[in-house]
């Protein structure tokens, strides 16, 4: 399974690169602005430090406006990805920067029938949003099983991006249900390196090595 950050914080996806295992990142208007930071010298400046894919999302709501925005962030850098919403007008735009081979995640998913129509669009990803599905008492790691499912029957390339990740399980769980990349936020990142009894099992063999007096170095 892929990770990606969904973050728009340069200094945190700046240090998490830095374990070399980040793939790509997300990035959404809230994001943006939770950041502070000017929209295109965010998406130029993430780019330069991350070589995947780094989603950028169209705040337009019809489908010329959203062509027109994603053929300019499409040029910031050649690994940008244009978010569009799960829309009609979102999924015409999918379709017409698909066949200009611009890569498109879609994203606000909350269905399996909304993520059929987002592969017919041609998207290289879709974004089922988990949390906020769980928020409103639904399943959401079901419709990342409902996807997984669907696509792999009729092999559509487009990829499950599993988004709105509450906490470590939901990593896993997607992992378990087959989600091909899961975007995560860089505190929940931070927690999977964690356990107490890595802690304290480290504990115990420092200082006991610290008994022999030795040095490997
Ligand atoms: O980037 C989209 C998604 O991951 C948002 O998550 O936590 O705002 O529901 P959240």
């Amino acid at each position: 399974m892929k990770i990606f950050l969904d973050s728009a914080n340069i200094d945190e996806i700046k240090t998490l690169s830095e374990t070399g295992l980040i793939d790509g990142v997300t990035t959404n208007p809230s994001l943006i602005a939770k950041s502070g930071m000017n929209f295109i010298d965010a998406i130029e400046k993430i780019c330069s430090i991350i070589n995947g894919p780094v989603s950028a999302e169209v705040t337009g709501v019809d489908q010329t406006t959203m062509v027109k925005e994603g053929q300019k962030l499409s040029k910031i850098a050649p690994n940008v990805v244009i978010k569009v919403p799960l829309t009609m007008e979102g999924l015409k735009a999918c379709k017409t920067l698909s066949d200009e081979k611009i890569n498109v995640n879609v994203t606000l998913c909350f269905n399996a029938a909304q993520a059929i129509l987002a592969a017919k669009a041609g998207a290289t990803y879709i974004s089922p949003f988990i949390g906020r599905l769980d928020d409103i008492g639904a399943d959401g790691m079901n419709l990342i099983s409902e996807i997984v499912e669907i696509y792999n029957i009729y092999n559509f390339k487009t990829e499950v991006l599993a988004a709105s990740i509450r906490g470590v399980q939901d990593v896993v769980d997607s992992a378990k249900f087959g989600a091909d990349i899961a975007t995560i936020p860089t505190n929940i990142l931070r927690s999977m390196y964690l356990h107490p009894l890595t802690d304290k099992g480290l504990d115990a063999f420092l200082s006991d090595w610290a008994k022999t007096g030795q040095s490997i170095l």
